[in-house]
């Protein structure tokens, strides 16, 4: 089943970010010559800054620079955590980066909620003990052949790995929309197929959540 859902696994590898692997991420993401924002050029300033940048900083006032220098430097410093999806192997020079995920611990993300107009979600474990998923970006002539599938199971799994006992995502209401903006959470169909589940309902996205244990 999970090959049927993920056609391409044979190709794809994904590898948790490390300060040796910003190159690839900044790479993916600088919109001039990486292909995350291909598509959709008035999001590429983002860099996956904003869930980390406190309410209080006027987001619009950022630019591309301001925002890739802040990554880099979480980066360098071991701060910034997720994980890199590859198409066509590690280490043999034909590696591409298809995609990314921001998942990591709660503790690491302390302006998400903030940012998402969400109540933080009560849960009785400490903040180091619980991720959070707050964006996907696939490459975007790799979506829809299960890149992000491998990405939530390679990070599912990472985290339980390293003691994590709670992942949480907080996929947009998006109706019928198939809009691949609409969906930058993650789709809510991946993560209840994922073992996911509904934990509150809020006007503008599902709060989902699943317990991991170590494989
Ligand atoms: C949404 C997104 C993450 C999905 O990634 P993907 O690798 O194409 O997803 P998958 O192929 O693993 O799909 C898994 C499931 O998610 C759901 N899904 C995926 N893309 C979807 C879409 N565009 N609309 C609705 N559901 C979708 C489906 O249920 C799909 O299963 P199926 O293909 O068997 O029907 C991708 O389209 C994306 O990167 N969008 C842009 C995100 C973005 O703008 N990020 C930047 C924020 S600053």
């Amino acid at each position: 089943m999970a090959d049927a859902k993920v056609p391409y696994r044979s190709l794809l590898t994904v590898r948790a970010l490390t300060p040796s692997l910003a190159g690839d991420f900044l790479g993916f993401f600088d919109h001039e010559r990486g292909p995350a924002f291909a598509d959709n050029p008035e999001w590429a300033n983002c860099y996956c800054q904003f869930y980390h940048t406190p309410k209080a900083v006027d987001w619009a006032a950022r630019g591309g620079a301001d925002n890739r220098a802040a990554m880099a430097g979480r980066i360098a410093a071991a701060e910034m955590e997720g994980f890199l999806a590859y198409a066509g192997g590690t280490g043999d020079g034909t590696r591409e980066v298809v995609g990314w995920l921001n998942a990591q611990p709660r503790n690491k993300l302390p302006h998400c909620f903030d940012r998402m107009r969400l109540a933080p979600t009560p849960l009785e474990l400490p903040d180091f003990k619980a991720a959070q998923i707050v964006c996907f970006v696939i490459h975007p002539q790799w979506r829809r052949r299960g890149v992000a599938r491998a990405l939530l199971d390679a990070a599912c799994e990472s985290l339980a790995r390293r003691g994590i006992e709670s992942i949480e995502a907080y996929p947009f209401k998006a109706g019928d929309s198939e809009a691949a903006t609409d969906h930058y959470h993650g789709p809510l169909p991946l993560f209840i197929e994922a073992g996911f589940g509904i934990v509150r309902e809020e006007p503008t996205m599902t709060v989902v959540r699943k317990s991991l244990t170590p494989p």
